[in-house]
Order: C-alpha cells, then structure tokens, then sequence
C-alpha cells in the first residue's frame, strides 16, 4: 500500500520522559513497538526526567536541544513521544527540531487507521480521530479567544477555526448515526444468534499475545498475525466445530493495551461490547513475556469494567515452544479446566485447550431427549423458542421425541412453567428421567 510504503521510509526519534514511579523499561520496549506497528524505523532515542512536564516544550530545554540534535544526525522525519502532548507544546516541540511531532494518541489512532477492514472499524477510527483532532482545535481556539480582547479583533485564522469545527462536529454526528445503525445491525445478528444458542467464546489478551495465531490454527482461518500491535481490529467471528458438542461461535478481539486513551476505549465500545456477551473467555497469555503476570491483571481489570468480569475463562498461556514448557491443563478442585499451556504456532497443547472448550461449555448447555406426548405440545414450542433443537422424531404413540441443546437456567424455567407429568426428560446417551411435574 503506498501510505504503508511511505510510513515505512519514516526515521522516528523517540521521546521518554519518566514522571515518576510508573514507567518500566517494558513501557519503552511498548513504544518502540507501536512505532514499528506504525511502520516507522526507530532511530534514535531520548531519555528525560521530570516530575513535571515543560509547560511549553514538554521535555525541557536541554533536553530539546539533544532531541534536535539527533534529529539532524539521523535525518528523522518524525518524533514520537510517549504520553500525551498538549497542541501547544506539540507546535514548540516542532518548530524547535524542526520535524513532525506526534504524541501516543496520535500514534495509536494512526495504527487503528491503517488496521481497521471492516465498516465499523473504520468509521470507528474515524470518529476517534475526529474527536482527538476536535479536542485539539477547541483547545486551540480557547487560546485565541483569550487574545480576542474586543470588537474588530477577530482575524481569518479564527474564522478558520470556526468553519473547521463546525465541519469536524457535521461528520461526528453523521459518523455517529452511522455507527449507531450499523451497531444496532450487529444487535440483531446477535440476537438472531442468541435464538439459536450457539455458546460464543471470545479470545481476550493483551495485544501480540497471540490471539490471532491461535483463532487461525483453532478454526483453519487466515486472520493476518503479524509481529505487530495491534493486527486484529475488528473481531472476527468463525464457527468451530467441537467433536462431541456441535459448534461454537469463536470471536477474535483487538488486543488491550497498556494505557488505552480514553477516547479509545470509548471508540471500541462496540467492538469490547462482544467480549460482555460471551458465554466463555479464552485469556491469551504470552507466556514467554516476563510481564505477564502484570498483563494478566490488566485484562482481567478492563473486563470487570466491561461487566465480563464474571464471566468463565481459561487462561492461555501461549508460545510454549519459545520458553520451553510442556503442553498442560490445570484444574481446580472442582475439575473445571482453569489454564492451559500450548503452542499456536506448533499446535501442541492445542487438543487440551479443545478439550477444555468443549468441557466448559458442557457445564453451560447439556444435549436432552424430551419426550412429549400430544398434549404438551406448549413444551414442544417452548424448546423451539429456547434450545438449540437438534432433531425431531415421531414415536410409536405419536409423541414428539425431541433432542435439545438447553442451558441449565432454560431448562429450569421449563421444569417451572409447564407440567411434566406426562413428559419425560433424557439426558441424551444416558438412562431416561421421568420428571415430576
Ligand atoms: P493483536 O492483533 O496485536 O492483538 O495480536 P494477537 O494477540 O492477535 O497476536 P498474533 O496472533 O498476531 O501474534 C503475535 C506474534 O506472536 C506473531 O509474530 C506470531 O507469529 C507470534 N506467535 C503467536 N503464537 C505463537 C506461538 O505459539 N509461538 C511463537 N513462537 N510465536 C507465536
């Protein structure tokens, strides 16, 4: 793609500034792949520290004076730098060394840009796009407003400024609206789904954990994986057979990441909004990452406040083959499968992880034969409405015999609802109840 061809000849400077406690050295190694998400070639780094941020120029001057100078050694066309900027000092920052400053947000949008294949995607990022660019010029603007000082003052640039953010606010709500009918598309089909209650399982993890890896060795689909941030945008969805339980709808998720801008967040509402519905999480773990376990707190905090927190999951911790481990399954006492090691790349350990998926999701939806005489025919409607109806037959009295896929709490509201004097109930392969009514 030629944008990707022109970002790749792009030398970048990297900026970072440590405010206090916080900053490891993963959170530079974090930057530096972003940056080659991006497609830039990294150059060159600068180190500052500060309790305090320059007012003008965000790293102070001793500091810009290092920076211009490895800009000009290098020929670098941009500077990243690892937090967020304020316009003014993005401007300085400019004018003082002479290249293009860009700050994280810009940095991340500008990955979700090049990612983002289908509709909702890119309208996302674009919306998140035009609401960083929009906070930028209404912060612009305050600071003319203050110089405006009376009548006859107001200059062309102001003007400008107007027209440009009536322009951004026009295309915010035209995206919005789309965004809404496009959102309320993927309700239906998810309902549609829900009808038919094919459990789905999310694949959830820290971005380059290997989610996309994996989908692709579990359902023989080729989802981009890439050593880069941030190659999965969109979920993609596949159906994957499980050999003694039918199928399930496996989802694919953008990768969380460290310090996700809020706009951000807000922007993949829709797209985290599919993690809250799953009836089972798969927590990709990058096993040979020595910050995993910091990682794994991280995710499991933003699906709390996704309302996924109680949801089931299996730890994955992936890439066996890069640290060496054995392929395993740990359970807790209750034998339910809490994580798995593998390998998505060699595939090894890739059958305990099936096993798992398919015992998890045994506990959620059991297979029953309902046998219903003539008279329940209400029963009979209320699987067809409720259950995943697998097939039909007729026995010798005329009965409906009835193979269903039914959740426990489903199967409660039946046995609550309706009398089962005459109907008898079979947990399929297994010796037939009869069920009091
Ligand atoms: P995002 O889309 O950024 O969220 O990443 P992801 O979690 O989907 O990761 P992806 O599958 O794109 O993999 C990231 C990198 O890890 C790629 O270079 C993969 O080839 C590599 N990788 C994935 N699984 C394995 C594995 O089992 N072993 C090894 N050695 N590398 C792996």
């Amino acid at each position: 793609m030629q944008v990707e061809d022109k970002v790749l000849k792009e030398k970048v400077i990297l900026v970072h500034q440590r405010a206090e406690r916080f900053e490891s050295e993963h959170s530079l190694e974090e930057l530096r792949l972003l940056a080659e998400s991006a497609g830039a070639d990294v150059a060159g780094r600068v180190y500052t520290s500060r309790r305090v941020p320059h007012p003008a120029t965000y790293i102070g001057k001793g500091k810009v004076a290092e920076l211009s100078r490895q800009v000009d050694a290098h020929g670098a066309d941009l500077v990243i730098v690892d937090h967020p900027i304020s316009p003014v000092q993005e401007r300085n920052l400019e004018r003082a060394v002479g290249c293009r400053v860009l700050d994280r947000t810009g940095l991340i949008l500008d990955i979700f840009a090049q990612r983002a294949v289908t509709r909702e995607g890119k309208l996302q990022v674009e919306l998140a796009q035009l609401r960083y660019l929009s906070t930028r010029l209404v912060r612009g603007w305050t600071h003319l407003e203050r110089q405006k000082g009376g009548i006859g003052l107001r200059g062309p640039g102001e003007t400008q400024l107007e027209a440009d953010r009536r322009l951004i606010g026009q295309r915010i709500k035209h995206l919005k609206r789309r965004l809404e009918k496009v959102s309320s598309q993927r309700d239906i089909r998810r309902k549609s789904r829900r009808k038919v209650p094919i459990p789905t399982v999310c694949l959830v993890g820290y971005t380059n954990a290997g989610k996309s890896s994996l989908f692709n060795r579990l359902t023989g689909a080729n989802v981009v994986a890439e050593d880069q941030l941030f190659a999965t945008l969109d979920p993609t969805m596949r159906r994957l057979e499980l050999p003694d339980r039918g199928s399930v709808v496996l989802s694919d998720t953008v990768g969380f990441i460290r310090d996700l801008p809020h706009t951000l967040v807000q922007a993949f509402h829709s797209t985290l909004e599919e993690v809250s519905q799953a009836d089972l999480l798969l927590h990709v773990v990058d096993a040979g990452d020595e910050e995993h376990d910091v990682y794994i707190e991280q995710v499991n905090a933003v699906l709390d406040e996704l309302g996924a927190g109680d949801i089931p999951a299996i730890t994955v911790f992936n890439k066996i083959d890069l640290t060496g481990g054995e392929s395993r399954c740990e359970q807790n006492e209750e034998g339910r499968p809490e994580s798995i090691w593998l390998s998505a790349h060699s595939g090894d350990g890739v059958g305990l992880l099936l096993d798992a998926i398919q015992r998890q999701i045994g506990r959620l939806n059991r297979v029953y034969a309902f046998y219903i005489p003539v008279t329940a025919a209400n029963v009979r409607a209320f699987l067809f409405r409720h259950a995943n109806v697998l097939d039909e037959d007729c026995d010798q009295d005329g009965a409906w015999v009835v193979r269903a896929e039914i959740s426990d709490s489903e199967l409660g509201r039946l046995l609550s609802f309706h009398r089962f004097d005459e109907c008898s109930v079979v947990v399929d392969q297994q010796a037939p109840v009869q069920l009091a009514g």
